[in-house]
Order: C-alpha cells, then structure tokens, then sequence
C-alpha cells in the first residue's frame, strides 16, 4: 500500500447482505490507512451488522435515516455527499444497484448518492444467479456508463451455499483498488529498472548457525511497492525474511549471504536505471563455513571472518552517467559525518540516514525517521512516518534526480 488514501474522505454506504460483515473489517483497514471515514447503513443493513459497530471504528456517526434519532434534526444528506472525496458503496445488493440506476430514492444512502459528486465506487454482493441475471447485469453497464467503478466481485463460496461468481471483493482488494485510483501517474519512473537490495544476509558458519542481524526488509518491500505502483519495474534482491509482496511489477529474489546478493545484482548492473541499496549486508563472512555442526570443545572459541565484497561500493565505482544509485547509512553517531563519507565512497546520488537513536526509527520498527544527503551535502530532514510514507519521501527525491 502507498499512502495515497491518508487524509481521504471516504462516505462508506453499506446495504443489506451477509457481505455487510467484511465492511467493518473494511473501516478498520480504510481507518488504518489514514483516510477518514464516515458511513451510512441502508435499513435492511442493520438487519446484520448494528451501527453502533461502524461509529466505534469510524470514530463518526454511523447514518441510517433522514432525521436524527432524538427526531427533531435533519441528517442533511447534501452536506455529507459534498463532504466527501469518494464514495464507496460496499456491499452493493441487486437492489441498490437497481435504485441507483432508476434514481429511486427511498433511503438515506440513496439520497445522498444522488447528490454526490465526487467519483463512486461499487463493490457488489449477491448470489451467482442474481449477478448474471440479465436485469441486473444491464443495470451494472449503466452504472458503468454513469462514470462509476465497479469493484470486480469474487468467484467463491456464496452465503447461499452455491459456489460461483458473486462474492464481494476482499476489503484488501477494495482498499488496492482504492489506492491504484488514488495513484499518481508518474511518468517519470514509468518503465524505469529499478534493482533493489533490501534485508538481512546470513553467513553461515556452520549448518546451524550464522551471522546476521536485525534488518527486517521493510524499508526496502515498501519501496519497491511505492516504485511498482508508479510504473517502475522492479528486482527486490531479498536476504532471508518473511515479507511477502505480490505486486504484478515486482520480481523478487531470494537470497541469503552477500556473495548471492551480489551476484544477483552483478546481473543486472549494466541494464539498471536506479539501484536501491537498502540491504544491511553483513560486512564479514567466515573464512570457512564448517559441514559439520561444530562441537562444543575449549573455553574460547575464534573464528576468523573475511571482508565481504561491499556490492554498493562496487556498482558504484562502474556507475554509468545515467544511472543513480542510493544508499542506506544506519548510524550511531557521527551520523552526518559517516553517512557524507559513504555517499562519496560509494558514488551515491542519494544516502538516506537512519538513526538507531531515534525511538521508532530502524530495524524492526514500522515507522522511520530519516535524512536524506544529496551529493552537494544538502541535508533534509523528515519527521516520525510509517516506513510506507518514507518511502513515498524517497521515491519523490529520486524523482527530483530524474526531472
Ligand atoms: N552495503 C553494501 N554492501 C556491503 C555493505 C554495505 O551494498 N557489503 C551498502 C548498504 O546496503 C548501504 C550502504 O552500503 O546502502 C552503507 O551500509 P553500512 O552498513 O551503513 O556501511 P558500511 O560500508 O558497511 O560501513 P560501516 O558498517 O563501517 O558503518
């Protein structure tokens, strides 16, 4: 996910059906995501889901009819329909569909769709054969024809039983879609190579033991995510870690020690736009990696490491002119002093510091505190963000090296 749904106005309608279940887990993700959500229940709705659940999470009333309960007060439907930036109606029954289509304003939800203006989505619920059903399958054109998006249902099991198309989409894939509408057309990443190195590696030291370290690979899986989404074709070259990303532009790599890592960018080196150095690469290996489980023996044990190749080092001093490269400096003091000098060591366009001293910020956390050092040394800082939005704060300074 991107980020581009924080601060979103989202008026959620939610009608009668079984699927109206998966719109609570839908505010929450939509709420998690920073947007602000209000949402409005037709009657039959509350049949399966109580209003008091949506105004807890939403943490905004939860609508169901024209008046206010006490009776003497208006939910002014205009107001709400001009409030918001989108409109998603989820689950949508054969019903509302149909009333939407003939402007058949019975309900609240109803009336403040007809009077919204901001871009609708659809997300239908229903049985196999209501989905296909010629009336209702006319009525879905003409929505489409409308200007709306249909969210595209699901192929599943159905609350009746019977297995077939009709299932609302998952609130994840509303929520992607939702993104994919919010994202920015970038033309400049569009088509872009972009290599990736992102994670821990581990150097064996004998078949039940390494050297690692604490690096989860967020940092580098939320990159990538934020370069797919706007075009880039990406190489996510991954040290062992239990992320996943399942992004159609996204090819992960797999690997565990440095010399793995390296190889694999080795094969990418000459046909690479941007490389991202993301990956906390142990800096030595051991000399020998043992076959055998080594044994238990005297008091003090050595073991004698060698340097690995340093990979960001190495595409650098071969960098071509079109080609940027950005690194990762993750310090404990001296920040600026050490991160400047890894900038010019390594022919970086780009070094985005980290500091371990910050709460919040570095390995294992979801949120991060970053500067970023251009190649003049100009700093610039950023506050306390989720490891998502500081990759959208680093996708924007390559693009600033690409105009
Ligand atoms: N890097 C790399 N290969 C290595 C070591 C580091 O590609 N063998 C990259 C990292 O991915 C990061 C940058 O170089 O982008 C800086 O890594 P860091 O570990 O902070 O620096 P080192 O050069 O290893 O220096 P030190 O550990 O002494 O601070």
């Amino acid at each position: 996910m991107s980020g581009f749904l924080k601060n979103k106005k989202i008026l959620l309608g939610v009608c009668g059906s079984i699927a109206a279940y998966k719109a609570v887990f839908l505010t929450r993700l939509l709420v998690k995501e920073g947007a602000e959500v209000k949402v409005i229940m037709t009657p039959s709705a509350t049949d399966f889901i109580q209003p008091l659940t949506f105004s807890t999470l939403s943490k905004n009333d939860c609508l169901v009819t024209y008046t206010k309960a006490e009776g003497n007060q208006w939910n002014n439907h205009v107001e709400l329909a001009l409030w918001a930036d989108v409109m998603l109606i989820a689950p949508a029954t054969v019903g509302t569909i149909s009333k939407i289509v003939n402007a058949h304003c019975d309900n609240l939800l109803i009336g403040t769709y007809l009077s919204a203006r901001c871009p609708v989505f659809i997300a239908p619920a229903m049985d196999e054969d209501m989905y296909h059903h010629p009336a209702n399958q006319s009525n879905l054109q003409k929505v489409l024809d409308f200007g709306h998006q249909i969210i595209p249902v699901e192929e599943g099991e159905l609350a009746s039983g019977l297995f077939g198309k009709g299932r609302m989409a998952e609130p994840e894939a509303i929520v992607d879609f939702l993104q994919k509408y919010f994202t920015p057309q970038s033309t400049l990443l569009n088509g872009k190579k972009v290599v990736i190195t992102a994670g821990p590696t581990y150097e064996h030291i004998d078949p039940v033991r390494f050297i690692g370290n604490h690096s989860s690979g967020k940092m580098g899986v939320a990159l990538a995510e934020a370069l797919a989404e706007r075009g880039a074709d990406v190489v996510l070259i991954l040290g062992p870690s239990n992320l996943k990303t399942n992004h159609s532009n996204i090819q992960v790599v797999s690997v565990v020690s440095a010399d793995e890592m390296y190889s694999e960018v080795q094969k990418h080196e000459y046909n690479l736009d941007i490389a991202i150095f993301a990956a906390a690469v142990a800096d030595y290996r051991p000399v020998h990696s043992e076959d055998h489980k080594i044994k238990k023996l005297d008091d003090n044990m050595t073991i004698q490491l060698k340097k690995n190749v340093d990979i960001a080092a190495s595409f650098g001093s071969n960098k071509k002119a079109n080609q940027i490269s950005v690194g990762f400096a993750l310090e404990t003091r001296n920040e600026e002093e050490y991160a400047k000098e890894k900038l010019r060591k390594k022919n970086f366009d780009i070094v985005v510091l980290n500091s371990l001293s910050e709460e919040g910020a570095g390995f294992k956390h979801d949120t991060n505190k970053i500067k970023i050092i251009d190649k003049n040394f100009q700093i610039t800082s950023y506050a306390m963000k989720s490891k998502k939005e500081v990759a959208v704060d680093i996708v924007q300074a390559i693009e600033n090296l690409l105009k």
